[in-house]
């Protein structure tokens, strides 16, 4: 039976695994036994639109790119426009929520709602929104097993390159006693070009122009959204109870290019990493720039390209290395997740 989705957000990410899902519609049915049908689709800017027997993607697809609401949907008898985002969670006849808004890094909202809202109706949700998962880890990951949902969240760290599940499941049995990463593109990118001869503001701009940059770019160089993805790996991964107030976080905005050219001089590259770290008095974590010797792997990681370094007991030092934004990318964060959750229901049906 075909899983029913429903979009809640319908910005480039959610528009980019509805294409992927078209795109590979064969494969993923012959491969993973993946069939998948849209039902209803709610976003604060273009609207709503909900039919319990399927909408049409191409069509979906279409309106967003002309940037249409989603109201001038051509549908059928069956089909209702203008259901809240909660309505649609909710009312509808969706089994698998893909809660793609924009983060809210101070409150985390709506999206925290959106999914205690889905997980209350044991509805599953994909997401790639860090708030949720970085304010209320705890909280919604018990409410969804309480009630029977998944909740996948790979594209919060690193968006389609696997940080989260590959700890998770290609790496269980190991004590991973650090993790160190570069999680954040826009500053890497920024600290590289600075390198070049760029000044802040250029590079930054720069960063922005190519879509890196959150829409408040304020979360990248500051280290925020670094710190975000700090407090999900060590409440997912490394399962320590972490808030963001419990990470020190320093970002870039005091980052000079004479600053870069010193560590270039010493022989290192000035980089702002995240470190995670367990310690006889538990999981620490911090957010800063640091001097990196450049024999270190993460030193020669280029521009927006994200890394992370696991110290595993058992199978030593394990880098993993990508894309940590991007609108396919982040679209086959979702595929992943969707793919494990079809797994997973096939088991329980089975
Ligand atoms: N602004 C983020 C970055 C995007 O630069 O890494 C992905 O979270």
């Amino acid at each position: 039976m075909a899983v029913k989705i429903a979009f809640v957000g319908f910005g480039g990410v959610g528009q980019g695994l509805l294409q992927i899902l078209q795109e590979k519609k064969e494969k993923l049915q012959q491969e993973e036994g993946l069939e998948t049908e849209v039902v209803a689709v709610a976003d604060l800017m273009k609207g709503s639109v909900y039919d319990p027997n399927g909408l049409d993607a191409a069509q979906l697809l279409d309106l967003a790119a002309e940037k249409r609401p989603l109201d001038e949907y051509e549908g059928t008898a069956s089909t209702q426009t203008g259901l809240s985002s909660l309505q649609t969670i909710t009312e509808t006849n969706a089994d698998m929520i893909v809660e793609v808004t924009f983060t809210d890094v101070k409150t985390g909202q709506p999206a925290i709602d959106h999914c205690r809202a889905a997980f209350e109706k044991g509805k599953s949700v994909i997401t790639t929104n860090k708030g949720p998962v970085a304010i209320a880890y705890q909280e919604l990951s018990e409410l969804a097993a309480a009630n029977g949902a998944f909740w996948g969240f790979e594209g919060t760290v690193m968006s389609g390159t696997p940080a989260l599940r590959l700890p998770q499941e290609t790496l269980r049995g190991n004590d991973i006693q650090q993790i160190t990463g570069i999680l954040n593109g826009t500053t890497n990118y920024m600290l590289t070009e600075m390198e070049k001869g760029l000044s802040y503001e250029e590079a930054l701009e720069q960063a922005q122009a190519a879509g890196y940059a959150e829409a408040d770019p304020t979360s990248d160089v500051e280290g925020y959204d670094a710190r975000y993805k700090a407090v999900i790996l060590a409440n997912v991964i490394m399962g320590a109870p972490l808030q963001s107030a419990d990470v020190s976080c320093t970002g870039i905005s005091g980052i000079t290019k004479e600053m870069l050219t010193e560590a270039i001089e010493e022989g290192k590259r000035l980089r702002l990493t995240a470190k995670i770290t367990r310690t006889n008095q538990g999981v620490e974590a911090v957010v800063a720039p640091e001097k990196l010797d450049v024999t270190n792997p993460l030193a020669g990681v280029p521009g927006a390209t994200n890394a992370v370094l696991y110290d595993c007991d058992l199978a030593g030092p394990i880098l993993l290395t990508g894309p940590g934004a991007g609108l396919k990318e982040t679209g086959f964060s979702l595929l992943i997740d969707l793919i494990h959750y079809e797994k997973q229901r096939s088991r329980v049906n089975n």
